[in-house]
């Protein structure tokens, strides 16, 4: 099946992120928000976003104007029920996501391929709570989303091979580059990043060098683009906290527990950049 119309449920820094690149790459976007409120807010970064774009010469105006008319907001899962392919990047709560897909199941149209956008959640038990298992399966975008190339596409054990043929032609069409995995807690990125971002933590704990000295040692040591407290601040820390968790639960992992701080930090409620305040501080 041809993905044409795409509904994407949440508005977090994901969703919206999402939302972006399948309407610049000529989806038409429905994006459910639970509040008309933050719904509104995503239109406004999406317009900032694409204003930015306009402004370094990336995109005309034309192009701006073509892309905010393909998306359209709503609070009401009901209208969802026409779109092609549906992709949640909803809260990492498992139960959260189980009721969502009972919801999209009852309301989607048969053929149309429900997703999640999880980083560690099973796939296969939201595929269980559908009457479509078939139908369903992961596209994991990466954050920023409109610039990391990378999309997992998850195979649950209950996914068929045209679910998953649609789900690569989707993340193609969207201009990424699709990398077919197992559905196993962390996939490929989250399995191998988080030990090492969970590390550079306890490192800092230790007092084996600032966070600041960390960063600079990671970027100009191993040539990544971000430090491990940089990347922590941008992943969200209660989302890294939610993402080791689920990895602890499932492979019994000492380097996956999250470590003291992290927790702390999160329960101070020092989320990084989206709470304008993690292990640096940002302007919101
Ligand atoms: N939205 C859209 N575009 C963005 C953006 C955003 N949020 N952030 C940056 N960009 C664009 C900029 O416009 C710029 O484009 P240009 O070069 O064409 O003008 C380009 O990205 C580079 O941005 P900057 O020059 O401002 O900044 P950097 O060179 O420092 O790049 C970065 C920023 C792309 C975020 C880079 O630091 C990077 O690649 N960091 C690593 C990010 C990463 O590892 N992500 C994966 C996280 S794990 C994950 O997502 C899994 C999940 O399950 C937890």
């Amino acid at each position: 099946m041809v993905i044409k119309r795409v509904g994407i449920v949440g508005s977090g820094i994901m969703g919206s992120g999402v939302a972006e690149v399948a309407a610049a790459s000529g989806h038409e976007v429905v994006l459910r928000s639970r509040t008309q409120a933050s719904a509104d807010a995503t239109l406004v970064g999406l317009e900032k976003s694409l204003a930015k774009q306009v402004e370094k010469g990336k995109r005309s105006e034309a192009e701006r104007d073509e892309i905010l008319a393909r998306v359209s907001t709503t609070t009401a899962v009901d209208d969802l029920a026409d779109m092609d392919l549906v992709l949640e990047s909803v809260v990492e709560d498992l139960a959260v996501k189980k009721h969502l897909f009972t919801e999209l199941d009852r309301v989607c149209k048969d053929e149309a391929v429900l997703a999640t956008n999880t980083s560690t959640l099973p796939v296969v038990e939201l595929a269980m709570e559908t009457g479509r298992p078939d139908r369903v399966c992961g596209i994991h975008f990466f954050n920023p989303a409109p610039v990391m190339s990378l999309v997992e596409v998850v195979r649950p054990v209950t996914a068929s091979d045209e679910t998953i043929a649609t789900a690569v032609a989707f993340a193609e069409a969207c201009g990424k580059d699709p990398v077919p995995v197992k559905d196993q807690a962390g996939f490929v990125v989250n399995a191998l990043l988080f030990p090492y971002l969970n590390n550079a933590v306890r490192l800092l704990e230790q007092g084996v060098a600032t966070k600041e000295g960390i960063d600079i040692a990671m970027k100009g040591g191993c040539g990544f683009p971000m430090g491990p407290f940089a990347l922590l601040d941008l992943v969200g820390l209660d989302t890294s906290v939610a993402i080791l968790d689920t990895l602890y639960a499932e492979y019994r992992d000492p380097n996956y527990a999250a470590v003291p701080l992290l927790r702390r930090m999160v329960a101070a409620e020092t989320l990084g950049r989206k709470t304008g305040r993690g292990f640096y501080q940002y302007q919101k």
